[in-house]
């Protein structure tokens, strides 16, 4: 097992969010921030990763789920403070060195960590800083750079303004020798602008130590960014989105107007799909090709096949097949599988029931917990009574039946192959293969009857 390790740094409240979350389990592309941050962790190849939890710790913890170890930092004394609570932890992996992040900056990447510890390597350095360059340095720690590595950082609420100047800033992740870094953590103390423990002044302390220290200028924009406010969360949800749309566009999707779409990490979708707009593809959907995906579709955890077009459809954990035309003003609930072929019209709801090749489901039904065969026809209005208010049952459906408009199919029941219900009618008993259920009282006439009651109100208005 690699002696590497990571730390990542959820404590912090995040006040101006206004929320009763901790800051790094708020979302960006539907994933909690700080599960961007293990993953860039997972994906570089760290197996062991520390997170400190501080605000509201238990929803972290109840996250993390005991896939990682987390400390709890009682108060939130600074981010030297906050690594000083895993000295525990960092002490099992003392051969090796510890990359330290912040469980609210999203982007970093894999790339940019391992690039980062190749540098670490190579300069034999106790301590590597991630840089960035930029003009909007606001907010961040400066890095003072002399001729060889750099000299040290500086908070902005302690620069001069010669340092507030410089545009390389601090990004919040670093590389340490994990020895020098529990060495350095020994030594820290809260004297600065904030009565804060930096975890920045780790860089001098090594320094003073005759060790070496350096910054990875990184060049991938974004990297480093993290939000204080929802507005910042909107801007990282923002750039989120336009790289994920970007990705898919040079993938051979076609999306001409990007208005209210939505494709969170990990959405596969085939070329000549086309997107439009209003339309969320949420995690674990896969999209064949040449489809059509919208207006205003919520596809979340789903299988769709190729040639398809969904129209105002809400798609949850259910798959659909090749050559379906879905919509409008349709919601599959889980566990809905539509094979090839079939259509299924407006106002239609379905949930856990299979719909074999070619049935047509036009308007205005409900199809719950059943099996429905091949080249079946539900006529408008009808309902798979599934639910007495105990128990659900099944209703299945054979091959070639046609459903009359505004059937009701009391579950458990099976319609017949080529079996029919004649409209109105409410199937308590199994229809046998090539028959016909109908239920309906006598139909009657009676002249004349109306006119009399016309009359009689007629009077009254
Ligand atoms: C920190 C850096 C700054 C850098 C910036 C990058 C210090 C002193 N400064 O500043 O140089 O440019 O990050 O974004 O480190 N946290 C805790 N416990 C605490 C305080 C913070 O866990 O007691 C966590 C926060 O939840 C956050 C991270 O540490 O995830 C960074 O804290 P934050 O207060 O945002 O640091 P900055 O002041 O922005
Ligand atoms: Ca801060």
């Amino acid at each position: 097992m690699s002696q590497n390790c990571a730390v990542i740094l959820a404590g912090g409240q995040g006040k101006r969010m206004k929320s009763n979350y901790p800051k790094p389990m708020l979302k960006v592309l539907g994933k909690p921030m700080i599960d961007w941050v293990i993953n860039a962790c997972e994906n570089a190849g760290i197996e062991n990763i520390c997170v400190v939890t501080g605000f509201k710790h238990e929803i972290i913890e109840a996250h993390i789920g005991g896939k990682h170890t987390t400390v709890l930092q009682k108060q939130s004394l600074g981010t030297g403070h906050a690594v000083i609570q895993c000295v525990d932890f960092l002490k099992k992996f003392t051969q090796g060195n510890t990359v330290v992040l912040c469980g609210d900056a999203p982007f970093i990447d894999e790339n940019t960590i391992n690039n980062a510890l190749t540098l670490h390597n190579d300069e034999k350095n106790a301590v590597t800083v991630v840089s960035a360059n930029t003009e909007k340095n606001t907010g961040y720690g400066r890095i003072i750079r002399n001729g060889k590595g750099i000299a040290g950082i500086v908070e902005e609420k302690d620069c001069t303004p010669q340092q507030r100047a410089v545009t390389e800033i601090n990004s919040g992740v670093y590389w340490f020798n994990t020895l020098n870094l529990l060495e350095a953590l020994n030594e820290l103390t809260p004297v600065n602008a904030q009565g804060e423990y930096y975890l920045t002044d780790t860089v001098e302390i090594l320094i003073n130590k005759g060790l070496k220290a350096d910054a990875f200028l990184s060049p991938k924009p974004y990297f480093y960014l993290g939000a204080n406010d929802r507005v910042g969360m909107l801007k990282l949800n923002d750039i989120a989105r336009n790289i994920e749309i970007q990705n898919h566009l040079a993938n051979g999707v076609c999306i001409n107007c990007a208005d209210g779409i939505t494709i969170e990490k990990g959405v596969k979708i085939g070329a000549g799909t086309e997107i439009l707009q209003g339309t969320i593809l949420r995690k674990g959907t896969v999209i064949g090709e040449n489809c059509v995906i919208g207006p205003n579709c919520l596809i979340e955890n789903s299988i769709i096949g190729n040639n398809t077009i969904l129209n105002y459809v809400q798609s949850y954990e259910s798959t659909v097949g090749n050559n379906v035309k879905i919509g409008p003003f349709v919601q599959l609930r889980p566990n809905s599988h539509i094979k090839d072929g079939v259509k299924i019209g407006d106002f239609v709801e379905v949930k856990n029931s299979t719909i074999d090749e070619k049935t047509a489901v036009a308007h205005l039904t409900y199809v719950g917990d059943s099996d429905v065969g091949k080249h079946v026809n539900f006529g408008c209005g009808c309902v798979t009574v599934n639910y007495d208010g105990e128990k659900k049952c099944r209703t299945t459906i054979k091959d070639h039946a046609f459903i009359g408009c505004n059937t009701n199919l009391i579950a458990p029941v099976t319609v017949g192959e080529g079996a029919y219900t004649a409209a109105g009618t409410t199937v308590v008993n199994d229809v046998p293969d090539n028959a016909l259920a109908l239920d309906r009282g006598q139909f009657k006439i009676k002249e004349g009857y109306a006119k009399k009651k016309l009359s009689k109100r007629r009077k009254n208005v």
